[in-house]
């Protein structure tokens, strides 16, 4: 497990960017050969797609030969409204970027029949031959996706009934009335998650410090279902100062120590227009 720790939380988004800017560029995706990479909404990757955005409007990375797979969506919430995590993804990062809209995949919680959607996204994935890279994020209570507390591990994608602290957290969203907020959701599942070669999952903020120390300080344990991806073999955890303060001073010290190792992941390589 990596734990990259940086200053703030434009700097972690940067380098969350970086990251997925050159594994894309690494991979030298092409129309036999996509690169697929599985995405999260959520305040967090925010800044992280604005990079992306900058680095395709500078010729430095294309989404051409890309394949998205997002982790969830709200059940019941049409797909337009300002919510959704359709109009999430597009809103902030797909309508600024030359992704064909056939390769964006994001599950349809409106569907007649979920769980034939799950099943089918499922095998989308699959035939994608799996996700290379899958970023993440998680809420204060440690889940991954809307993988809530007491999520089987090896769990696949399915509708999950979503817990209170989630509906609680995710209230700023719909004007703070909870009684807005969608109940239920669409996840891929934790094992769906474990199934990408590479895992990068994004925390940042006080608030989610706990979670950050559950992750990665203690056992792997369903209540805390970020804390799964101890046992992937490439996790990398990026995080700003904030939440990391309920780690170790010793846990701190030992992964920054490691930043000129990590920082060299993040080192500009060809990029498109230099090819
Ligand atoms: C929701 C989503 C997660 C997301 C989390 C954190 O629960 N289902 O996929 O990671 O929110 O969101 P934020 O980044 O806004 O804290």
């Amino acid at each position: 497990m990596r734990l990259v720790i940086l200053d703030d939380y434009n700097l972690a988004s940067e380098w969350a960017a970086k990251y997925i800017r050159n594994r894309i560029i690494q991979f030298k995706p092409s129309a036999n050969n996509f690169f697929t990479l599985g995405l999260p909404t959520g305040s967090t990757p925010y800044g992280c797609y604005q990079k992306l955005i900058e680095y395709y409007r500078c010729g430095e990375l294309s989404f051409k030969f890309v394949k998205t797979f997002n982790m969830d969506e709200y059940v019941g919430l049409p797909r337009a409204h300002p919510e959704s995590y359709h109009s999430y993804m597009w809103n902030n990062f797909f309508k600024y970027i030359d992704i064909d809209p056939a390769n964006a995949h994001i599950l349809d919680g409106n569907a007649e029949d979920l769980e034939a959607e799950c099943k089918s996204y499922e095998r989308k994935i699959a035939e994608a031959g799996g996700i290379h890279l899958f970023v993440g994020g998680i809420g204060p209570d440690g889940h991954i996706a809307f993988n809530e507390p007491g999520s089987s591990l090896v769990s696949r994608t399915r509708v999950k009934t979503l817990a209170k602290d989630t509906i609680v957290a995710n209230a700023r969203f719909f004007g703070n009335d909870l009684s807005k907020v969608p109940t239920m959701a669409l996840t891929v599942g934790v094992g769906t998650v474990m199934d990408a070669k590479e895992v990068m999952i994004v925390i940042t903020g006080a608030h989610k410090a706990f979670a950050l120390y559950k992750a990665i300080e203690e056992g792997v344990n369903h209540m805390w279902t970020v804390s799964a991806f101890q046992q992937h073999p490439h996790t990398i955890f990026v995080c700003d100062e904030d939440a990391t303060l309920e780690l170790r001073v010793k846990t701190v010290k030992y992964f920054k120590g490691l930043m000129h190792v990590h920082n060299k992941l993040v080192d500009p390589v060809l990029s498109v227009k230099d090819k």
